[in-house]
């Protein structure tokens, strides 16, 4: 396939599916720069005057924004940064957003209506979110204890989240397009952690308890108000909204082939022992 050469904007580059449309879209021979506080030309969502730097020479922008689009301040942020892509002559957006999630809609609009040509990305929640993740220390703890247990999930997978991202960045068809991305079944949280802990061997116990148990655990372990905050709206908003226990068939659409399956993601990051504690004395060898 002849790709024209762009210049591509990954902001998140190097987060959970940031990394992977950089590391694609480096292989397809696209010139990518990485969005990070951590990189030079640095880019803040909380610093504004960081913005343009990041933007400047780009020609398209992948958006991922950290924590999350439902925050205070979320929408602000991405009418400034649809603002300041415009005026440096961006051509293209592609705006990862969370499916459910009212809050991610309206910054959805401010993509929609800003003039440049978008694709909206609107995912469900990630596998990644086990291995990379807020559920990984309870895993490695051996305990998983959450609220709404009931609740079935269409899990998706950041392989294919970031195949349909570089997808809509190259390819002009997806302009103007809103994918829902799903996996291809739903699990609850009890049916996600008998698969990990069957791959893995390990014992991993599982408890169902309520919102007000589980935020008062996190306040416990010392969680910071505002990540307990976000955390209580995804588990009483996101999780159980209308609609998101429905498979979609967006993946296919875009990609001409299935989402990844939970359990082909279960058995790829058990075979790398993300999933294993490490005891005292294999760290001990790993320091030594
Ligand atoms: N998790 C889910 O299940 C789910 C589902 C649907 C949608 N989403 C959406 O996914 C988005 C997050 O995408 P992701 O999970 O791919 O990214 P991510 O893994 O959260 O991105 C992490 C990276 O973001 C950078 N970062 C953190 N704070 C930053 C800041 N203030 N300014 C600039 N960069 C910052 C960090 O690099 P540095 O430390 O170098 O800055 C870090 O490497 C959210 O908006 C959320 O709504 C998530």
């Amino acid at each position: 396939m002849n790709i024209m050469k762009n210049n591509i904007l990954v902001l998140g580059g190097k987060g959970k599916t940031g990394r992977k449309v950089a590391e694609r879209l480096t292989k397809l021979d696209q010139m990518v720069r990485i969005g990070s506080r951590s990189e030079t030309p640095s880019f803040d969502w909380q610093d504004p005057l960081t913005w343009s730097a990041a933007l400047k020479g780009m020609d398209k922008v992948y958006i991922t924004f950290q924590p999350d689009l439902a925050v205070p301040g979320a929408l602000e942020a991405i009418e400034g940064l649809t603002k300041e892509a415009k005026r440096c002559g961006i051509k293209k957006l592609v705006l990862l957003s969370g499916k459910g999630e009212r809050e991610a809609e309206l910054c959805e609009q401010v993509v929609i209506n800003s003039g440049i040509d978008y694709t909206i990305v609107r995912a469900s929640w990630f596998n990644q979110n086990f291995s990379e993740s807020f559920f990984l220390d309870p895993i490695l703890a051996g305990h998983v204890a959450l609220p709404q247990a009931q609740v079935k999930v269409p899990y998706v997978d950041t392989d294919d989240i970031a195949d349909v991202a570089v997808a809509a960045l190259l390819n002009e068809q997806h302009n103007g397009q809103i994918y829902q991305l799903t996996g291809p079944r739903l699990l609850t949280f009890e049916e996600v952690i008998k698969e990990i802990a069957m791959a893995t061997g390990r014992d991993i116990v599982f408890t169902s308890i309520s919102l007000s148990a589980y935020t008062k655990m996190l306040e416990e372990f010392g969680v910071p108000a505002d990540y307990i905050w976000l955390i209580s709206y995804l588990f009483s908003e996101v999780l159980g909204a209308e609609g998101n226990d429905i498979v979609t068939h967006d993946i296919e659409k875009v990609l001409g082939r299935k989402p990844k399956d939970f359990s082909k993601y279960v058995q790829e990051v058990a075979a790398m022992r993300v999933w294993n504690p490490v005891t005292n004395v294999q760290a001990d060898k790993v320091v030594s």
